[in-house]
């Protein structure tokens, strides 16, 4: 089995093929979400604060994700996998953003980089596309903006803010990226977006009619009960469950219930070789 390029995306939109990305952040969760078919897997500096339990994005380092990378590339075997650029590997020049995309490439086994912004961000991307890593743009709610934008909040609303959006994307298509994300945009503009542009669009929060969806795995599985904005749909509730497991773990260990005869082994005849376990 080979692993989805960046082309094998951009043909899903020529045969009117839906696009399936969802984060991961390990190796065991990357193995799952391979699994299950998605064509793409996002290592997003979101880990930042589902991994890490921070705020924001904001103070996830290159290092971080080039560790991240590797972890789950070693899980994937047909999913394509983008590792993003965190805050400040790419802003300061098309030079430092084409060095840092490089050592994602080489140091965290990224098939392709995303990183926000659009005109803005198009000189870094067309460095990066130039030297032949495929770049995932990104535009709507760029959360690595957060503080300029005053929080998490929808972006293209009204006439200017859909014009400047729509430009946006589409000098992140001239720059040289191969897909779009649009987070948190009104799904008629996502729609008119998708429609505009030649390469892939994926959603997340932007609506039915983009060419593609993504979300983070904890949202999607329900690792945390406590977080449910409107854009996340839940298609499992597994923090329940995990912790139910967990506590049934403790109350065995307690009571001396668990480890039973069939999770011990006899030492009778002396040492023996233990099978691999992993
Ligand atoms: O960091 C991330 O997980 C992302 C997705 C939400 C698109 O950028």
């Amino acid at each position: 089995m080979r692993r989805k390029t960046a082309l094998d995306l951009q043909q899903l939109k020529a045969d009117r093929q839906r696009i399936a990305m969802v984060t991961a952040y390990d190796y065991t969760m990357a193995r799952i979400v391979d699994a299950a078919g998605v064509d793409m897997v996002l290592v997003g500096d979101s880990l930042g604060m589902v991994f890490q339990g921070h705020a924001d994005t904001l103070s996830v380092t290159l290092e971080d994700m080039a560790y991240h990378g590797r972890c789950v590339a070693r899980g994937l075997q047909q999913a394509h996998l983008t590792v993003d650029m965190p805050f400040m590997s790419y802003q300061v020049s098309p030079q430092q953003a084409l060095e840092n995309a490089g050592r994602l490439v080489k140091e965290g086994s990224a098939q392709s980089v995303k990183l926000e912004g659009g005109q803005r961000s198009a000189p870094a991307i067309q460095s990066i596309v130039e030297a032949g890593i495929p770049v995932v743009g990104h535009v709507g709610l760029t959360p690595q903006s957060v503080n300029a934008m005053g929080g998490f909040k929808v972006q293209g609303r009204g006439e200017q803010a859909a014009q400047q959006l729509m430009e946006d994307a589409l000098a992140v298509q001239r720059a040289g990226a191969f897909c779009v994300v649009l987070e948190m945009v009104p799904a008629q503009l996502a729609a008119e977006v998708s429609a505009q542009l030649d390469i892939p669009t994926i959603g997340i929060g932007a609506g039915p009619d983009c060419d593609g969806q993504v979300l983070v795995c904890n949202d999607l599985l329900g690792f945390d009960s406590r977080f449910k904005p409107r854009f996340v749909k839940r298609f499992a509730e597994l923090e329940e469950p995990m912790v139910e497991a967990t506590r049934s773990f403790v109350e065995q260990v307690r009571s001396g219930e668990f480890p039973g005869p069939e999770h011990s082994f006899k030492g009778k005849s002396g040492p023996r070789k233990v099978a691999k376990l992993y």
